[in-house]
């Protein structure tokens, strides 16, 4: 059983990536007494260290990691060891040509960059067990190790492979899918445009087609690359688990990362980590808000890591923002409010050569501690010492958005009413009115336990199978509260309609029924009106006919007007709304706070606009997180008669607060 992180990581994580194999060897004994004054107690190493760890078959040499493991030991520094099965080393690729990942057109990757293997190749598969075995036996006892850092951002340059290899290996999970080939016929509805196979054989990869792509030949592949990279994480994680039964083992994830299925990840992961990297020119970083929600729900509310962000700007970019002065430290309590226990960076020390020597880190180019980058960088390094207490403190959410990655890869395969459809935007659509209002919200799967929640949000459910429904159903019979949003209960998971009627499946639960699709141009523009107020929309129109439901808002535009645009239908003892339309901001945002105060589902204070709230709860103590993005100061009005400890300066205080421009408040108070 691995260590539960909080006993692990005895304090909020603070550090970085760490190459010390990019540096000589008495940079290291400065980065280890720099790491001391900035705070830093954690740090990622050897993620990329495969070639200079095997440097030929069979050959480790391991001294020089030795050296650096001892060294941040001896500095209080611990260590994410990394399994540096992250790029294959330049003789592996060419001693055996089954490792490049080949692309569409059938071309193998080049050795050169990183992250060119293919996930099906058989001597990358034998490589990584080698170098996973050897790095286990030789540090399962050192104590600088924490936890195991497993390869890097899965799939994140390369999340599709069209090898041989790669063919074979989908011919073999397609039939332990289907069993016969009759059953992969009939989920891939065959009999449409001559398509039908006798043999497992005949089976091409859905690329380079004439015309639109069998739509369950292409999500089986998407399926399938998901599972057969996640089939390499377990290779390694089985490994450490057995050699290392009590070290925690996880992956970095990333931001709107389609390929990959982080449901399905989360549960073999003992913590959840991400990469955060927002766009400053974005503003309040709201669609990272949504993502560090996502990361704590992975795995049902346990905090999550923030394994890389930036202290200044990237160099991936076209044009790299840097982060004014202050927004790395607020957007980092950011995470934090949300359930965040870790704050890492890529990188600790900026690199002197390579395609990320422009990439902002810990310690600039100019190596000067007074450097603003290293000032910011061991200010919130040193003021997290003081957040101790806030470890596995829980945000408590009771309301719930719907997320699943089988419905992304569906709803945006091409062949649809409207080909713009964008789940991931419409997600964030429907989550930036929680955000804006300081209301706590859990992204979950479908087929999640609902019953903790009073108010679920389900935007674009286009795949949801009869069962889920039917839990739906039982969501809101027992009292809950639904919002769909149009284009919701219209396939299965093989992407076959559900028949006899839109939303098929969530028919009888939203009391409509819709008979046809309006997409609307690039200019449409839709309005409706809402107890005499008039609100736009766009993309979509759904014609919807009651059956039992009551139109809370209808079309005024041509031929649609009257045709409700918002319905609410009373289910058992709850009651199911649903939007037939892509709405502006404004009525959403009105439309969930009307929804949200209906249910009792409140922000943890009221504050201004552009300032953010969360709330932490711990076993004896509640962390209120209050953060002002805007460029001036505001009053916070905090809850009468109760008195709070302000954990950055030490104070206890009540009444009113006045919070400065960019500035946080961390409050705890008794339960
Ligand atoms: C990713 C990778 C890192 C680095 C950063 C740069 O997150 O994991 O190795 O390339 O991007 O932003
Ligand atoms: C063409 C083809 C049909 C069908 C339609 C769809 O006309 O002949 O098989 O694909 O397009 O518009």
């Amino acid at each position: 059983m691995p260590k539960p992180i909080k006993d692990v990581l005895p304090y909020i994580a603070y550090g970085g990536d760490y190459n010390p194999e990019q540096w000589e060897e008495e940079t290291w004994y400065r980065d280890a007494e720099l790491m001391q004054k900035a705070g830093v107690n954690l740090v990622s190493v050897a993620i990329f260290s495969w070639a200079v760890l095997e440097v030929e078959e069979d050959v480790f040499q391991f001294e020089w990691l030795d050296k650096i493991l001892d060294i941040l030991h001896e500095h209080g520094v611990g260590v994410c060891l990394a399994t540096a099965t992250a790029s294959p080393p330049a003789w592996m690729t060419k001693k055996y040509d089954d490792i490049p990942a080949v692309d569409e057109k059938g071309i193998p990757y080049s050795f050169g960059s990183r992250q060119h293997y293919s996930p099906s190749s058989p001597s990358y598969r034998k490589g990584i067990k080698k170098i996973v075995k050897a790095l286990a036996e030789r540090y399962k006892e050192h104590p600088a190790l924490k936890m195991w850092h497993i390869n890097n951002e899965y799939g994140c340059h390369l999340s599709e492979c069209y090898s041989s290899y790669s063919l074979e290996a989908f011919h073999h999970w397609l039939q332990e899918k289907y069993k016969t080939i009759e059953a992969l016929n009939k989920s891939w509805g065959t009999n449409f445009w001559s398509q039908r196979y006798n043999d497992w054989a005949e089976i091409d990869f859905p690329v380079n087609q004439a015309t639109f792509y069998n739509p369950g030949q292409k999500l089986d592949y998407k399926r399938f690359m998901n599972d057969q990279i996640f089939d390499l994480y377990l290779i390694e994680k089985n490994i450490l688990r057995d050699i290392t039964p009590e070290v925690p083992v996880f992956t970095n994830f990333m931001y709107q990362f389609k390929p990959l299925d982080y449901f399905q990840w989360a549960k073999e992961l003992d913590v959840v980590t991400w990469d955060s990297y927002p766009d400053p020119r974005e503003g309040i970083p709201y669609r990272h808000a949504f993502h560090h929600d996502l990361m704590r729900s992975l795995r049902q509310g346990q905090p999550f890591l923030i394994m890389e962000q930036v202290t200044s700007h990237v160099n991936w970019r076209d044009i790299n923002l840097t982060k004014p002065p202050g927004t790395m430290r607020l957007w980092s309590y950011g995470g934090v409010a949300r359930g965040a226990d870790g704050v890492m960076f890529f990188q600790w020390r900026q690199g002197r050569a390579g395609a990320e020597k422009f990439h902002g880190a810990m310690i600039p180019h100019s190596d000067n501690e007074k450097s603003r980058t290293f000032q910011e960088t061991a200010k919130l390094g040193n003021e997290l010492k003081l957040l101790d207490s806030v470890r596995d403190a829980r945000v408590k959410a009771k309301a719930a958005i719907l997320m699943d990655w089988e419905n992304w890869w569906a709803v945006e395969l091409e062949g649809k009413p409207h080909n713009g459809l964008s789940y991931m935007e419409t997600l964030e659509a429907y989550y930036k009115p929680f955000f804006d209002l300081n209301i706590a919200v859990d992204i979950v799967h479908p087929a999640a336990d609902l019953s903790e929640y009073s108010f679920v949000v389900a935007p674009m459910l286009y795949a949801l199978t009869s069962a889920e429904a039917e839990k739906l159903e039982n969501y809101t019979a027992e009292g809950g509260t639904i919002l769909f949003s149009f284009f919701s209960g219209i396939a299965d998971k093989h992407e076959h309609i559900h028949l006899g009627g839109y939303p098929g499946p969530l028919r009888k639960l939203s009391g409509i029924y819709i008979d046809e699709f309006v997409p609307q141009s690039e200019e449409g523009r839709l309005t409706f009106v809402k107890k005499g107020r008039q609100f736009s929309s766009s993309i979509w129109a759904d014609v919807i006919y009651p059956e039992g439901a009551e139109t809370v808002a209808a079309y005024e535009t041509g031929w649609l007007a009257g045709i409700p645009a918002v319905t609410k239908n009373r289910f058992g003892k709850g009651t199911a709304y649903y939007i037939g339309t892509a709405p502006e901001e404004r009525f959403l945002k009105e439309f969930i706070k009307e929804i949200s105060e209906e249910n009792h589902v409140i922000p943890a204070l009221k504050v201004e606009d552009g300032v953010e709230v969360s709330e932490r709860e711990g076993e004896e103590e509640k962390y209120l997180f209050v953060i002002n993005h805007n460029e001036y100061e505001v009053n916070v009005k905090l809850a009468e008669g109760t008195t709070y400890y302000n954990m950055l300066s030490k104070q206890n205080i009540s009444g009113k607060e006045a919070l400065p421009a960019k500035e946080v408040l961390i409050l705890s108070y008794s339960k």
